[in-house]
């Protein structure tokens, strides 16, 4: 009888050491050997300290932070390749994904205003988000110091009195998010690279068969939409709505309905700050989109932009874009 259980605890212990060492303990002694991959940059000390706080505020628990080579993974990222980790150990991959990855967020959300107001209360800039509130990363105080832009939180999710200023642990958090961004790997040409490799051709034969010209692509609404999720909506607004005083509307704004569609390409391409849209000043600023985004991804996206939330103005192509892009 002893002896039995004795067997059965002495056999399942010695299992789940033999497991955990080939799937667990060698696979990180590995991974922690490899070395930076081309272009992998340490963290500093203040980023090193934003990732203390990421690891004590538990984001990990929501967040991974390792990118599958799977369709439905391509919006966060290329696939994790083993170098990535060279200085994040030990290594934050995590395995629940409630939230998005964030390997690449430094890249994807890079806005320092829009990280404050989404730690300060998600449901600022995402209406329907279930992540939790990191308020006590804040202060709430009468005026902010000279050196401290207050965080612009709509009324809404605003303290009665007061302005919000992030604290120093919610300065070295977004400090560590905004360092977040992959290196492009050696042998993967950058998506710009091949669409604008790409878009050359049929600029080059529209030339030689001027009739081409007269034949514009249509948009690809789907695509469009998909990628104005992925890449606009935080700030602006499944719905274009935006959001009142921190993110400007865009149905019915006079730059996505212009019948030229320059302005709004090199809004796109180039990111804007400090315009004065309708009256209001911006304290967020419009991200560039140059280098993450190739000429016929930003065609369909405007395309969206124009022809929804009651918007309506010409679609443009892929050409119309890398004419503006040629330009800069
Ligand atoms: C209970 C789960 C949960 C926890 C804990 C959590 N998050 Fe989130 N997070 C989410 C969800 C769900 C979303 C998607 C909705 C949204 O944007 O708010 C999200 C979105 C985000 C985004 C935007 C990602 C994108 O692709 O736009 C960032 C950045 C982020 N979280 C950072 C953090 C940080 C930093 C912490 C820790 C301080 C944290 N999260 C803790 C669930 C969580
Ligand atoms: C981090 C937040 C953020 C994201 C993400 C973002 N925008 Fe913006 N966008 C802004 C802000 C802020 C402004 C206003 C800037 C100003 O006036 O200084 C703006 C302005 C604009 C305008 C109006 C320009 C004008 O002159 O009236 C357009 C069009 C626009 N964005 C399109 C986009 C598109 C397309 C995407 C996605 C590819 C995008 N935005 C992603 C924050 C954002």
């Amino acid at each position: 009888m002893d002896y039995k259980l004795l067997t059965i605890a002495g056999g399942s212990t010695l299992l789940y050491l033999v497991l955990s060492t080939l799937m667990a303990i060698l696979p990180g002694i590995e991974l922690s050997a490899v070395p930076p991959g081309p272009g992998v940059k340490d963290f500093t000390l203040f980023e090193q300290q934003g990732r203390d706080v990421f690891v004590k505020e538990g984001c990990a628990y929501c967040h991974t932070q390792q990118v599958r080579p799977l369709e439905i993974d391509k919006i966060f990222g290329r696939p994790s390749a083993p170098g990535d980790f060279a200085y994040s150990t030990p290594e934050l991959a995590g395995s629940e994904r409630t939230g998005p990855d964030l390997t690449n967020i430094g890249e994807r959300q890079s806005s320092e205003v829009w990280q404050y107001m989404h730690l300060y209360n998600p449901r600022s800039v995402t209406p329907q988000s279930v992540m939790p509130s990191f308020p006590w990363l804040f202060k709430v105080v009468d005026k902010a110091p000279q050196d401290v832009k207050p965080v612009p939180v709509p009324k809404a999710y605003a303290p009665p009195h007061g302005v919000v200023v992030p604290g120093p642990d919610a300065q070295a958090l977004v400090a560590f998010l905004l360092a977040l961004k992959q290196a492009p790997l050696p042998n993967s040409a950058p998506a710009v690279a091949v669409a604008a490799a790409s878009a050359a051709k049929p600029a080059q034969a529209a030339t030689i068969t001027p009739a081409a010209d007269k034949t514009p692509l249509a948009f690809d609404a789907a695509n469009g939409l998909k990628l104005f999720a992925a890449n606009c909506a935080a700030c602006h607004g499944a719905q274009g709505a935006g959001v009142p005083g921190v993110f400007p509307p865009l149905a019915g704004n006079p730059v996505v309905n212009a019948a030229d569609p320059t302005e709004h390409i090199t809004v796109v391409l180039n990111g804007l700050h400090g315009k004065a849209i309708d009256g209001t000043t911006y304290a967020a600023e419009m991200p560039t989109f140059a280098a993450h985004l190739s000429d016929a991804e930003i065609a369909d996206i405007i395309g969206h932009e124009r022809t929804s939330w009651g918007n309506h103005a010409p679609t443009i192509t892929a050409k119309d874009v890398a004419a503006v892009r040629a330009k800069k």
